[in-house]
C-alpha cells in the first residue's frame, strides 16, 4: 500500500495526521488476533489517574488495544459515555490535553463542563483547591485537571470524592500523555507489546530531556522502565550531572534495561531506535525550554527508520523540516490521544460494558 492509500485509509472513519508517519491501528489488534485483556481495563474501574507508577505493562498494553479498537471502529451510536459528565479544569495553558480529553468525552456522548483557563474560577478571589474539589464532588462524574503546582493533586483530593486524572501537575508527572507515547510505540512496532519481543526488534531509547523536571519525560520513562523485554537500553541526554530526580532513582535502580546518561547528543544519536525530546523543563513557578545544542533536524545523524517523538508544544528543539519525514513519529504521537483518552475514560468510568466486540 502506497503512502497516499495508507493517508485515505486513515482518514475514514477517523481522521488522522497530515503528516510523517500514519499508523495502522489493526496491526496492534492483530498481534493479539484482536483479544484485549478486558480484566486489566476493569481494574481501572473508579481509579484516579495520578501517576503512571500505578500502572504495568499489562494494563498499557490493555489501554493501547482498546485505543485501537476505538480507532478502528465507529462506536458513536454506542453512546459509551452517554449520562456522564467529566470537569476538564485547566489552570496551566493546554492545547493537546484539554481538546483531546473534551473531543474523547463527546465523540462518546459525554458531556463536559470546560474550565480552560483557571483564573475564571473563584481562584481569582483566592478561593482554595481544596473548595473548589468539594464543588466538583456535585457537578461532575469524574475530574481532568492540570494545574503549574506539583503539590496541586493532594490539596484537591483534600475534599474530591470523584476521579481524579492527572492531566499534568507541575514537575510532577503526565500519565495520559505517557499512555499516548506507548500507544504510538506499539502501534509502530506492535511486537514491543510482547514479553518476549525478538531481540533484533527491541528498541534503543533515547530521551532527550531532564525528566527530574520535565514531567512528561519523566512519565513516559517512568512508563518504559515496564518494558524489559521490548527497550533493549535506555539513554537519557541531559545537561544535567543527575537529571533523574528523587521519584524514579529506585525505579531505574530495579530496572533490568541498562540505562546511560550522557551530555553529547552527537556521540549517540545514530545508535538511537527511539528519540524521544521535549522541550520544557519546569523549575518551581517559572519554566525553560531545552539547550539550543540539543536540536533535532533534518541534517541530524539520525540512524535510518529510527523515529523522533515529541509530546509537544515544540520549540526550536524540534525543526519543521523533519515534519515530512518517516522519522516524524510526533505527529501520530499526537493523533492517537482521542482514542487512548477514550479508552481511559470508558474503563474509569465503567461503560465497557457499552464497547460491542470487546
Ligand atoms: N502534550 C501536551 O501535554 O500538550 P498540551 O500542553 O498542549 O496539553
Amino acid at each position: 500500500m502506497n503512502t497516499e492509500e495508507q493517508r485515505s485509509l486513515a482518514l475514514q472513519p477517523n481522521a488522522s495526521n497530515s503528516k510523517g508517519q500514519l499508523l495502522d491501528p489493526q496491526r496492534l489488534l492483530d498481534v493479539t488476533d484482536g483479544k484485549i485483556d478486558r480484566e486489566a481495563l476493569e481494574a481501572l474501574a473508579g481509579q484516579s489517574i495520578l501517576n503512571p507508577r500505578q500502572f504495568d505493562r499489562r494494563t498499557v498494553v490493555a489501554l493501547a488495544q482498546l485505543a485501537a479498537l476505538l480507532e478502528t471502529r465507529n462506536v458513536e451510536m454506542e453512546k459509551p459515555l452517554d449520562g456522564k459528565i467529566a470537569i476538564t479544569a485547566f489552570f496551566e495553558a493546554s492545547t493537546r490535553t484539554r481538546l483531546s480529553f473534551e473531543s474523547a468525552l463527546l465523540r462518546l456522548d459525554g458531556k463536559v463542563l470546560s474550565v480552560p483557563d483557571g483564573q475564571v474560577t473563584g481562584i481569582a478571589k483566592g478561593e482554595s483547591l481544596a473548595d473548589i474539589g468539594e464543588m466538583f464532588n456535585t457537578y461532575g462524574d469524574i475530574v481532568i485537571m492540570r494545574h503549574p503546582d506539583t503539590n496541586s493533586i493532594e490539596e484537591i483530593q483534600k475534599n474530591l470524592q470523584r476521579p481524579l486524572i492527572n492531566a499534568g501537575n507541575g514537575s510532577g508527572h503526565h500519565p495520559t500523555q505517557a499512555l499516548i507515547d506507548w500507544y504510538a510505540l506499539l502501534k509502530w512496532r506492535p511486537e514491543l507489546c510482547r514479553p518476549d519481543c525478538p531481540p533484533e526488534r527491541r528498541i534503543h531509547l533515547g530521551i532527550i530531556g531532564t525528566p527530574g523536571s520535565m514531567r512528561a519525560v519523566k512519565s513516559f520513562l517512568r512508563l518504559s522502565l515496564m518494558f524489559a523485554g521490548a527497550v533493549s537500553k535506555i539513554t537519557l541526554v541531559s545537561e544535567m550531572a543527575d537529571p533523574v530526580g528523587l521519584d524514579l532513582t529506585e525505579p531505574i535502580e530495579q530496572s533490568p534495561i541498562p540505562i546511560e546518561v550522557t551530555n553529547d547528543v552527537q556521540k549517540v544519536l545514530k545508535e538511537l531506535d527511539v528519540v524521544y525530546v521535549n522541550s520544557i523543563a519546569f523549575l518551581g513557578d517559572s519554566y525553560r525550554n531545552l539547550d539550543g545544542r540539543y536540536k533535532l533536524e533534518l541534517a541530524s545523524d539520525l540512524k535510518p527508520g529510527a523515529v523522533v517523538m515529541h509530546p509537544l508544544a515544540r520549540n526550536d528543539e524540534l525543526s519543521e523540516d523533519l515534519d515530512d519525514t518517516d522519522h516524524n513519529l510526533y505527529f501520530a504521537q499526537a493523533a492517537g490521544a482521542v482514542f487512548v483518552r477514550q479508552a481511559l475514560l470508558v474503563s474509569v468510568l465503567q461503560r465497557l460494558n457499552r464497547i460491542s466486540d470487546l
